[in-house]
């Protein structure tokens, strides 16, 4: 682990050199953002991952960026969509998630297939129905920019390579810490923060009878393990079985960040959902028959005021100055063609 302070004080003076280091903040109910020995994380770096992440000419018709399926004003997802877009206006099949607190997730991908936020970039910018960039052609496509020339060799001695490209990407993502909701006002002390149906709702979140917080935990309310919740009786996507290739993995998916989620509709992997109301709903029917369903899917009987709680409380994770950071918003009208 690089060397980092729990208080985190970002360096924000404008004299700093490129190299100087850049610490993720976090408040006292986070534990410090993890950041791999192999990518530590510098103030130029940041920026120059910023600047990709909001460039459509990382695509092969340049049309889409990172930021056309995870927009800063959905918490980093593609809002309003079950699926998303990709280039020549393919479409893909999942629903993108939340970039929230996304460095702390050691398993990426609904199906969790991917370990870390480097591996998981090329993704993205390779598969056909996304970015669909070569790498060679990428890196080419990059080296013939000298804006890029220039901040690459800033930031990495080898200057434009696919790694670093994810790397840099990463350091950016690594950033996006959400951390300013009501809940978490509640949790550092303010009583007031959270209205009266969300503390209500919040005692059924964390109760045996509501029964959500035995996969949605932790800060982020994720123990990032893969579960089927009973969406249907047959999954058309298979989850972690693709990896795995095992019976009882079918329409096993990622247990989510709830973080923000108030801002991420439609919901679920397929985007099935398209609204909070219908996904606590699901719980309360216990899902469809499905015989790989989690042992914690059962019909709850809660009634339809203690439905409407669990939806406030809900709502209390929505951290607005998020969505509204400058940090994490596009560079400038120029960098985000
Ligand atoms: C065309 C839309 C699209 C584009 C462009 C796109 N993504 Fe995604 N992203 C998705 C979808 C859909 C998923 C879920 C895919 C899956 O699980 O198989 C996803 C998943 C992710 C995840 C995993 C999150 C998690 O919690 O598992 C990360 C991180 C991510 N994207 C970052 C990026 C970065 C960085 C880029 C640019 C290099 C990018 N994405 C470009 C749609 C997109
Ligand atoms: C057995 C583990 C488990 C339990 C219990 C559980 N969840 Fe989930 N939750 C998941 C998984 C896994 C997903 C994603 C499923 C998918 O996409 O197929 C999910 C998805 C969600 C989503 C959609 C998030 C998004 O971004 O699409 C919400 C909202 C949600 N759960 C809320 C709750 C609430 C409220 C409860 C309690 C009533 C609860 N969950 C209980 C595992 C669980």
């Amino acid at each position: 682990m690089a060397k980092r302070s729990l208080l985190g004080i970002v360096l924000t003076g404008v004299a700093l050199a490129a190299s100087a280091g850049y610490v993720v903040k976090v408040p006292d109910h986070f534990p410090p953002m993890p950041i791999p020995d192999d990518n530590p994380m510098t103030i130029a770096k940041v920026e120059l991952g910023r600047q990709l992440f909001y460039d459509k000419r990382l695509s092969s018709d340049n049309s889409v960026a990172c930021a056309s399926c995870h927009k800063q004003e959905y918490a980093f997802s593609d809002g309003g969509h079950a699926v998303s877009t990709g280039v020549e206006g393919r479409k893909g099949t999942r629903n993108a998630p939340s970039l929230a607190d996304v460095g702390y997730r050691d398993k990426l991908f609904w199906e969790g297939g991917s370990p870390r936020l480097e591996t998981q970039a090329i993704g993205p910018l390779t598969d056909p129905n996304e970015m669909n960039m070569d790498p060679a052609a990428l890196e080419a496509k990059l080296r013939a920019i000298p804006e890029y020339q220039t901040a690459f060799k800033a930031v990495f001695p080898d200057g434009i390579t696919m790694l670093n490209i994810a790397k840099a990407l990463s350091a950016f993502e690594r950033t996006l810490v959400s951390a300013n909701s009501p809940w978490d006002r509640y949790r550092e002390g303010d009583l007031t923060a959270l209205s009266p149906a969300a503390l209500r709702g919040m005692q059924l979140f964390f109760s045996e009878r509501g029964d959500c917080f035995h996969c949605h935990n932790g800060q982020d309310f994720t123990d990032d393990s893969l579960r089927n919740t009973a969406l249907a009786t047959v999954y058309e996507d298979i989850g972690l079985a693709r990896i795995t290739g095992k019976d009882e993995d079918v329409g096993k998916f990622k247990v989510p960040t709830l973080r923000n989620v108030e801002l991420t509709a439609p919901y679920m992997h397929d985007g099935s959902f398209k609204t909070l109301r219908e996904v606590v709903e699901h719980y309360n029917n216990g899902g469809q028959a499905n015989l790989n369903a989690d042992p914690l899917m059962r019909p709850l009987g809660l009634s339809e005021a203690e439905v409407d709680d669990l939806v406030e409380f809900l709502k209390a994770l929505t951290d607005r100055s998020f969505t509204q950071d400058p940090r994490f918003a596009p560079p400038s009208p120029a960098a985000s063609r």
